[in-house]
């Protein structure tokens, strides 16, 4: 069967790479370049992690381009801080996190972004020598057939695309991006951690006039792995099936301690994964719905807040497919899968 084109733009992150590993182990897409930015951790983490990842699962021949470290308009040291201002404010029994974790990002994550397992020293792949901007536009213009993002951090990448390349929009045939929320709180009234990142670009994508399905919290924290999905993948016997397992029990542990007020109890959102499971298969998507949508970028308290017109108030065309349910069960099961096809 023809396998679907596809660019990934991530920050890893642990969902990050549980992600990576379904895109490849999946084996219905084509993988045309991995292209990393800051967001979970600095560009110089994410991009070393997303090479980790790459490598330790077989997959050394996609080419993978480094991002910028900040963000369109705004620093992503700021914008670290802002979020740290914001957990304080909302989990102040929290306190006792360390800070350093508080400035490099999401503390889901841990200090290095991909906490929890330990990867060999020797890893030869090397970055392109070209950004990750260029790199998508190139994939763009030599494809014969129109392309799907998959972008699993802040926009930052695409949204520069888009403004860089205009000519090159229509090479993409749609956008399946992890990102954005209607209603679901975590650190800030509708505001998801990709979105809050890039408002800036953000906007940008979702004026791009591409179709965008938004696998935001909405679905993500509905679609939850459990203890015995973890240990599925432990007893593969496979290296990736070990390091999924070794990384995903970090990140549920995380989760269940950062977020016990959720009732996140041995359960954990792999947010990223749902972007590209619904691009192998969109009839995982068992609830969703076309929508006008903006995003916040000038307010004092909801800046990256995704605003979603149901009530039509704006009288604007609909952009975006918010998915708000999978089926858990078929999209876990996909995940152990698609580990067993690697190494
Ligand atoms: C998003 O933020 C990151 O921490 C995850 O990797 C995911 O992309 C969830 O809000
Ligand atoms: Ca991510």
């Amino acid at each position: 069967m023809k396998k679907i084109p596809v660019i990934i733009d991530c920050d890893p992150g642990h969902d990050d790479m549980m992600a990576l590993v379904l895109a490849y182990g999946s084996q219905k897409l084509d993988i045309r370049a991995v292209t990393t930015v800051a967001g979970n951790n600095t560009i110089d983490n994410t991009t070393r992690n997303a090479l980790n990842v790459l490598h330790y699962i077989g997959a050394d021949h996609i080419p993978v381009a480094k991002g910028l470290q900040d963000p369109i308009v705004r620093s992503h040291k700021e914008v670290m801080e802002k979020l740290a201002e914001n957990r304080r404010r909302m989990y102040p029994d929290q306190g006792s996190q360390e800070p350093k974790e508080k400035i490099v990002g999401a503390s889901a994550h841990g200090i290095t972004g991909l906490d929890g397992f330990t990867f060999p020293q020797d890893n030869p792949m090397q970055v392109q020598p070209m950004s990750a901007v260029e790199m998508m536009a190139k994939v763009l213009r030599e494809s014969e057939e129109k392309v799907t993002l998959i972008p699993m951090g802040p926009l930052t990448n695409i949204g520069l695309l888009i403004r860089a390349f205009p000519d090159l929009v229509e090479k993409i045939e749609r956008i399946s991006m992890m990102g954005g929320t209607s209603e679901f709180v975590l650190t800030r009234p509708f505001m998801e951690f990709n979105t809050f990142v890039d408002p800036e670009a953000t906007k940008i994508v979702f004026e791009s006039g591409v179709p965008i399905t938004m696998f935001g919290y909405d679905v993500t924290y509905r679609v939850l792995c459990g203890k015995d999905t973890i240990e599925q993948m432990e007893h593969l016997g496979n290296k990736t099936g070990h390091m999924a397992a070794s990384l995903l029990k970090f990140f549920m542990e995380r989760h269940n301690k950062n977020l016990s007020h959720l009732g996140l109890s041995d359960t954990t959102p792999i947010h990223d994964a749902c972007a590209v499971a619904g691009v192998i298969d969109p009839t995982l998507v068992t609830q969703s719905k076309r929508l006008h949508l903006d995003v916040e970028i000038g307010g004092t308290y909801f800046d990256g807040a995704t605003i979603c017109d149901y009530a039509h108030c704006l009288n604007l065309p609909e952009n975006v497919e918010v998915v708000y349910n999978m089926d858990t069960q078929r999209f876990l099961q996909m995940l152990v899968d698609a580990a067993a096809n690697c190494q």
